[in-house]
Formats: structure tokens, sequence, C-alpha cells
């Protein structure tokens, strides 16, 4: 396969981690990653390797190497470190993959985003954390107990604070609150969106439903995707379920990978994207 190939969308069926060794540096310009939590199975625990240069080696969160980092939280309890060991060779590819004007989007629930935000502080850096997204909805039965967690996270690195990429004009915008606080052109526009989106989840009945259970709205993904890259840039998703980012990369014109170990979410693709993009299962040799 050939990934100089800057015309063809691809949809893998594979563990991710089969497929990123063999996908060049800098092969993306958004890469979008909403990975399980809690698989369910122990996972074999990988020997943690820095693929990043140790040139470049950056000193993260207190002064600690992401290795120390790691391996520090490794040491916190069994599904932790499972999860973690699963997830952390994923990240160091993503940082790999990521052109040198590229976003990385990491969405992830208020179980994991603060171990995953000192990881990611130390394998990037703190200079190329961006935001953290608070996508707020309102979907499903509320506890008395406590405060009724209705939102997730979505932390934003970029590869260089220095040269990312970022059109804010290319974003949809939003009504104003008061409109009748501000000028009717300006009421007109709309605002430009904050850090915190509010937006239904995918609707039971809508079109956009696919019966993938752990779907995510279009709009979420359109945002990031018209920020951060541009017309005919390569955008990856590594765990793609239902292939939302291919969904919203053909409509606004870039090219994308997808991946997903599960034939239930390669069958949702094929319906969903078509045939535009190739198809590829592993074992069934890439190259
Ligand atoms: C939370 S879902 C992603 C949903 C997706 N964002 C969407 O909008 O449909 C996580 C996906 O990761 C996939 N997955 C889990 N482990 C994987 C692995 N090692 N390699 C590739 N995909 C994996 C699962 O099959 C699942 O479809």
């Amino acid at each position: 396969m050939d990934w100089g190939d800057a015309s063809r969308d691809l949809v893998v069926h594979a563990d991710n981690l089969e497929v990123l060794p063999r996908i060049p540096d800098g092969a993306f310009t958004t890469i979008y990653l909403d990975p399980p939590f809690n698989t369910g199975r122990s996972q074999k625990r990988e020997r943690l390797r820095t693929v990043r240069s140790t040139e470049g080696k950056r000193i993260g969160f207190g002064g600690h190497t992401y290795e120390q980092i790691v391996t520090g939280l490794m040491a916190y309890d069994d599904t932790f470190a499972d999860y973690w060991s699963f997830l952390f060779p994923r990240l160091e590819h993503a940082w790999r993959l990521l052109a040198e004007d590229g976003t990385l989007y990491l969405h992830l629930d208020y179980r994991e985003v603060h171990y995953a935000k000192v990881a990611l502080d130390a394998l990037f850096g703190r200079e190329c954390f961006l935001n953290e997204i608070i996508w707020a909805y309102d979907y499903g039965a509320r506890t008395t107990k406590k405060w009724p967690a209705k939102h997730d996270t979505i932390l934003v690195y970029v590869k260089d604070p220095k040269r990312y990429h970022f059109d804010s004009a290319e974003v949809d915008r939003e009504p104003y609150m008061a409109p009748g606080l501000v000028t009717p052109e300006k009421a007109a526009r709309g605002k430009l969106p904050t850090d915190v989106w509010w937006h239904t989840i995918v609707s039971p009945t809508g079109k956009e439903k696919t019966g993938y259970p752990t779907q995510k709205p279009e709009g979420i993904l359109r945002r990031m995707i018209a920020a951060s890259s541009r017309p005919g840039d390569r955008v990856a998703d590594f765990f793609a379920g239902s292939g939302t980012l291919g969904a919203v990369a053909q409509t606004l014109g870039r090219r994308f990978v997808c991946i997903d170990a599960s034939a239930d979410a390669v069958d949702v693709m094929r319906k969903r994207l078509g045939d535009g993009p190739t198809y590829v299962a592993l074992p069934h040799p890439v190259g």
C-alpha cells in the first residue's frame, strides 16, 4: 500500500498497533482518538519504548521524563495498568504520526482524563497542550446521589506550538445567548465557540444514527477537522467505530484513514462510507 498516495481514503480492519508502525512519520494533520475504556480483557503488557528521539526528549510534569511518569501511573492498580499499557503505545504512535503542523484530539471521560493529561504533557511537552474541550450533553438518567456526569473531555495537543494549523474562520458559529445585547449583524453571524461545546448526543431516531453503540456526533468531529486541517489534508482515527471521522472527512474534502479491530465496526463503516474508500484487512499484507 502506498502511503504517499494522498488521494486514497482507507478503512483498515485490524488491531491499530499492527498498522501504526507501518505508517510513516508525520502522515496526518489531525488525529482523533476515542478509545474504549475498560476493554474487558486483560491486555498484554507491552514493554514501553520511547518512540520520540532522545535528542528531543522533553522533561514533563514535575521534571520527570515520559517513561518515568508512565511507569509511575502504571503502578497504580491492575485494571488501570492494563488499560494504560494498552493506550500508551498508541499515543506514542499518534505523536510520531502527527505532521509538524498537526493536532491530536484525545476524547476521554472524567475517569481517565487527568491521567492522560499528565502523560501527554510528558509525551508532547506541556507547551504543546492547546486546549481542554468539554463536550456537554444532556441525556439519560440523573443520579440524585451526586452531580450527574454529563460531559466528556477532549484533550488537544499540537506537535509544534509555533507551527500548528488552526483556522477559527472555518468553524461553525453559535447563536448568542442574549442576541438582544449585540448588534443585529453580530447576532446574525453568531459567535465563535469556546472550549465548552454544548451538543446533543447522536439522536436515537435521527438520520445520523448507525446503530453502533459508542457513535459520536458528526457535529463535534466537524469542528475539530474544520479548524485543525485544510481541504486535501490527511486525517486519522485509530479507534474509528462507526466511522464518524471518515463521514466528516468526506463532507469536508479531507483524506482519511479509519482503523478498527471490530468486524461489526467495519460493516457499519462500509454502509456509511460507501465504495469510495479502499477497505483493507490485516493480516492481509499492507505494502
Ligand atoms: C468508543 S469506540 C469509537 C467510536 C467512534 N468514535 C464513533 O464515532 O463511532 C472505540 C472503538 O475502538 C475499537 N478498538 C478497540 N481496541 C482496538 C484496537 N486495538 N485497534 C483498533 N480498534 C480498536 C473498538 O472496536 C471500538 O469500535
